[in-house]
C-alpha cells in the first residue's frame, strides 16, 4: 500500500506520518517512510536547491526541479519497495506539483500530469490524506519554527491557491480524503488510523 500524505504549509504532517508510523510498525507491517522533495541522497541534493531562500527559480524551473527530485525518488525507493511487498508513506508526492506548481505558480495542469506520468511511471497512491488547513493558520505555526524556506516565504495569495489547488484535486479524486488539520493532533492521528486500518483490512 502507498499512502501520501499533503496540505499546505504547517498542516502537521510530520507529526500525524510520525505517529501512523508508529501504529503501524505495532503491527509488524514492512514500512518504508520517505518524503519529498528529497527520499534519495541526489533528490535531498536537489531539495537543498529547491528550498534555499537565497535562489531565485523560476516556476518552470522549480516543478522540473521537484520533477527530478521525484523521478530518482520512484525509481529508487517508492517502486522497489511496492514491488517487495512493502507499505510506503510518503511526505508529499506529484499531488504536491499540482498544488504548488500548478495552481499555485499558475503552470499549464496538462503539462503538469504529463510530465508526471513520465516521472512516476505510473506509480499512484492508494491513498492521499490531504491535511487541510487555512494557511494563514498554516504559516503562523510555521513562523514559530523558526527560518522559513523559498516556498514558505511565498505570499498569503499563493498559498490560498495551492489550499484550493489541493481541495480541487480532493473532489476529483475517490483516493484523496480530507481532513481538518485545525484539530488537535491526537484526535487528528485517531481518525488517520481508524481510515487506514479499513483500508488494510
Ligand atoms: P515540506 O515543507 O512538506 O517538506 O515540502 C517542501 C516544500 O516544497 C513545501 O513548501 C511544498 C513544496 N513542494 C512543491 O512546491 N512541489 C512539490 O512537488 C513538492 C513535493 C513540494
Amino acid at each position: 500500500m502507498f499512502i501520501v500524505f499533503e496540505g499546505p504549509e504547517g498542516a502537521g504532517k510530520t507529526t500525524q506520518i510520525r505517529e501512523l508510523a508508529r501504529r503501524l510498525e505495532a503491527k509488524h507491517l514492512n514500512l518504508v517512510v520517505t518524503r519529498e522533495p528529497g527520499g534519495t541522497p541526489a533528490s535531498d541534493a536537489i531539495r537543498e536547491v529547491i528550498l534555499n531562500p537565497k535562489l531565485e527559480i523560476n516556476p518552470l524551473t522549480e516543478f522540473l526541479l521537484y520533477s527530478a527530485s521525484r523521478a530518482q525518488h520512484v525509481a529508487d525507493v517508492i517502486s522497489p519497495a511496492l514491488k517487495q511487498g512493502k507499505t510506503v508513506i510518503s511526505d508529499r508526492f506529484y499531488g504536491a506539483s499540482v498544488a504548488y506548481q500548478g495552481y499555485g505558480r499558475g503552470l499549464e495542469l496538462a503539462f503538469i500530469y504529463d510530465l508526471t506520468n513520465r516521472v512516476t511511471a505510473g506509480v499512484n497512491p492508494d491513498l492521499v490524506l490531504l491535511l487541510d488547513i487555512d494557511p494563514e493558520e498554516g504559516l503562523k505555526r510555521v513562523a514559530r519554527r523558526g527560518q522559513k524556506d523559498r516556498l514558505e516565504l511565498a505570499d498569503l495569495s499563493f498559498h490560498q491557491k495551492v489550499r484550493q489547488g489541493f481541495l480541487q484535486q480532493a473532489s476529483d479524486n475517490a483516493t484523496w480524503v480530507v481532513v481538518d488539520a485545525s484539530q488537535k493532533p491526537e484526535t487528528l492521528a485517531d481518525m488517520i488510523w481508524e481510515m487506514v486500518a479499513g483500508l488494510l483490512e
